[in-house]
């Protein structure tokens, strides 16, 4: 067995039950291990999910919060509508989103982010924008996050990786850095947990 078979078994692998479970994207298995894992989004919660587009995880939350909960989206990139789940189209990195989020919750339990850029192939540039969009979205998540909730952010390792990781410590009284099974072994990209939000002051 060749690590390019292996890859590409475990790629059809979630292609094939992310379409049997009608989930729209693969992305979703990742946020599934990730929840089965360390049992960050409970039923009833309020989740702000950035970066959502096509809705995989939006699905995903929405399933885990139930009725009760409220699950918000946010991407660049509109979504075919999901029932009960508040997107809004807009950019992470405008000042001006802040607002239309609050209009929806002013409060979340958890806040996600799954955002990448357009990859360009030069992998410092791609890192650096990536982690932009996740410095966005930890500016965003620390303005509407309930002391005590909780942060999940996808993060491209590389040159500005530590440094990020030392702002999310600032706010957060865990960090968990880890790779779902679901993510595929030769990508950079890590998921960063933050437990127990301290306040935007801390
Ligand atoms: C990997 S996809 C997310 C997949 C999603 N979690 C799912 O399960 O379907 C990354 C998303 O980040 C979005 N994105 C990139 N830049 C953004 C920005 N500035 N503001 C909001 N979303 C952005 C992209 O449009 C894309 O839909």
């Amino acid at each position: 067995m060749t690590r390019r078979w292996l890859k590409e078994r475990r790629s059809e692998h979630y292609y094939r039950l992310a379409k049997k479970e009608n989930l729209r994207s693969r992305a979703a298995f990742k946020l599934k291990q990730l929840n089965e894992k360390y049992n960050i989004i409970k039923k009833g919660d309020r989740v702000l999910d950035i970066g959502s587009a096509p809705g995989g995880w939006l699905l995903a939350i929405k399933d885990i919060v139930g009725g009760k909960g409220l699950v918000v989206g946010v991407d660049i990139q509109p979504i075919r509508e999901i029932e009960g789940v508040h997107f809004i189209l807009g950019d992470i990195t405008d000042n001006g989103i802040l607002d239309e989020i609050v209009k929806a919750s002013s409060e979340f339990d958890v806040v996600t982010s799954d955002c990448s850029p357009n990859v360009s192939g030069n992998w410092e540039l791609d890192h650096a924008r990536q982690i932009y969009l996740a410095e966005k979205s930890l500016e965003k998540a620390i303005k509407v996050l309930i002391k005590g909730g909780s942060f999940i952010v996808k993060v491209f390792q590389g040159e500005f990786f530590r440094e990020f990781i030392e702002k999310i410590r600032r706010y957060f009284s865990k960090v968990i850095i880890t790779k779902p099974e679901a993510s595929r072994r030769s990508s950079a990209e890590v998921y960063v947990i933050g437990l127990n939000f301290r306040g935007e002051g801390e």
